[in-house]
């Protein structure tokens, strides 16, 4: 049996009735974004200062959005902008009017902060529980949530929707990792929303207590907040015995429920386009791209009313894709990362994802790794710090090195070096991992 038909059996998928939007033809979709594409143009014009003044100085106004084709006259939004107005200069509503205020993490300048008025959380909980449905959530199920809560938009995001759908939430946030997974074991989730490199912590953690992750309560995992690999979705759907779907988002748009991937299909998340017209840009000359291009993916947000959105470059490098299990709506690409996560070795484009695929399909090799960047001389070099798995001689750990070496070299065409760790050797990840570590100006 397939892991689909395995977790089906056991689920209960009856009992949620869908969004009826989720299942509109593309031309009532179509005439529902133009209408909301057009109050969001005149509403950012008339109470965002940014927006007046970017739509003054491209000579545009809202009325002339006649049809969707026309949203690619109006000017993009940068997280430079969103810097530039911080905390609160992009805030279209009374500061009274704010029910909720979450930022990012901003590891390099001013974080950025987003707001939400009650009707803006209401859109939001309503977004992510439909998205938790499409995973094959249900109502009366229970879902544990180890996104982290606070500022950053995952934890409640994910809070609030789960509620929505009516399932019991156990609101676990990150870290803590070993009362977690007796939490896991004593409560019985069916529903797990983590990023992807915590759920491999919590499994690991699971092992070492002596439990069998595979006999734990737990049958569908929504994963998201940063990149991962199909070969990493296969290595935790096989140690948990769980499916595992991926979800995407981003503060700027409104957090967790932007994407998400279908149960049925397993193809790549649907974006809700009922909410967020996305569109491929060329980073390099933001062009706009034709749909199956790879580019930088842009979103209008269509609802918001504290924090409407025009076109907002998010930097991550995607695809869009036609609609599956739900038609009307594109599907994206898996998100290989950000532009800012590329690494250029030597003339050669990589991201971490890549490198994953590779120590993923060595059986002597675990999805713990690090890349690290320095400087030799003039050149620039990388090297792949990774867990060895079940390896006991000197020897062995040589010959996974350079097998992995030569993997690298042919999949990807850059020379790396690697350098196997023992098991348990790295840092365990507790929320969004940072695989890349630069010491090249160090
Ligand atoms: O990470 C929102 C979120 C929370 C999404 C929980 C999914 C689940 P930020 O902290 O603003 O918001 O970070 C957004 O994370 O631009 C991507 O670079 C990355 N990211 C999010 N989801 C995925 C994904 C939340 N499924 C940034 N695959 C985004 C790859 C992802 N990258």
């Amino acid at each position: 049996m397939t892991t689909t038909a395995r977790v089906s059996s056991r689920l209960n998928l009856q009992g949620a009735e869908p969004d009826p939007t989720e299942a509109l033809d593309i031309e009532s979709l179509q005439v529902l974004q133009l209408r909301r594409l057009q109050w969001t143009l005149r509403h950012a014009y008339a109470n965002v200062p940014f927006y007046t003044r970017r739509f003054n100085e491209l000579g545009v106004v809202p009325e002339d959005c006649r049809s969707l084709s026309d949203l690619v006259h109006f000017p993009l939004t940068t997280k430079q902008d969103l810097r530039d107005n911080y905390p609160f200069g992009m805030f279209a509503v009374p500061p009274e009017r704010i029910a909720r205020i979450h930022a990012s993490s901003g590891t390099t300048g001013e974080p950025t902060v987003v707001g939400y008025t009650e009707e803006d959380l209401d859109t939001w909980a309503g977004l992510v529980a439909r998205s938790i449905r499409a995973a094959g959530g249900r109502p009366g199920h229970k879902v544990h949530i180890s996104y982290g809560y606070g500022l950053f938009t995952g934890g409640l995001g994910a809070h609030y929707g789960a509620e929505r759908l009516g399932c019991t939430v156990i609101p676990a946030s990150g870290g803590m990792t070993a009362r977690q997974v007796k939490i896991i074991a004593d409560f019985r989730p069916d529903v797990i929303m983590a990023t992807p490199s915590y759920m491999l912590t919590l499994i690991d953690e699971f092992e070492r207590q002596g439990h069998d992750p595979r006999a734990s309560s737990l049958k569908i995992g929504i994963f998201g907040a940063e990149p991962w690999s199909e070969a990493m979705r296969q290595e935790i759907q096989e140690r948990m015995g769980i499916e595992a779907l991926d979800t995407y988002g981003l503060s700027e748009v409104i957090g967790p429920g932007v994407a998400q991937e279908c149960l049925e299909t397993k193809d790549g998340p649907h974006i809700w386009e009922d909410h967020f017209i996305p569109e491929v840009i060329d980073p390099v000359t933001t062009a706009a791209l034709t749909d199956g291009a790879r580019g930088e993916l842009v979103f209008t947000s269509l609802t918001k009313q504290a924090f409407p959105i025009i076109r907002y470059r998010t930097r991550d490098l995607s695809a869009l894709l036609p609609g599956t299990a739900r038609p009307s709506y594109h599907r994206i690409a898996r998100v290989t990362g950000r532009s800012d996560d590329m690494i250029v070795l030597r003339g050669v484009n990589l991201f971490p994802s890549q490198i994953e695929e590779a120590i993923l399909r060595s059986n002597h090799l675990s999805p713990h790794y690090q890349l690290v960047r320095k400087k030799d001389g003039r050149m620039d070099t990388l090297t792949v710090r990774v867990e060895g798995r079940g390896i006991t001689s000197a020897e062995a750990r040589t010959h996974v090195a350079s097998s992995l070496q030569d993997d690298i070299k042919n999949s990807i065409g850059v020379t790396v070096d690697v350098d196997v760790l023992g098991e348990h050797s790295l840092t365990r990840s507790e929320g969004k991992i940072q695989r890349v570590i630069d010491v090249r100006s160090k």
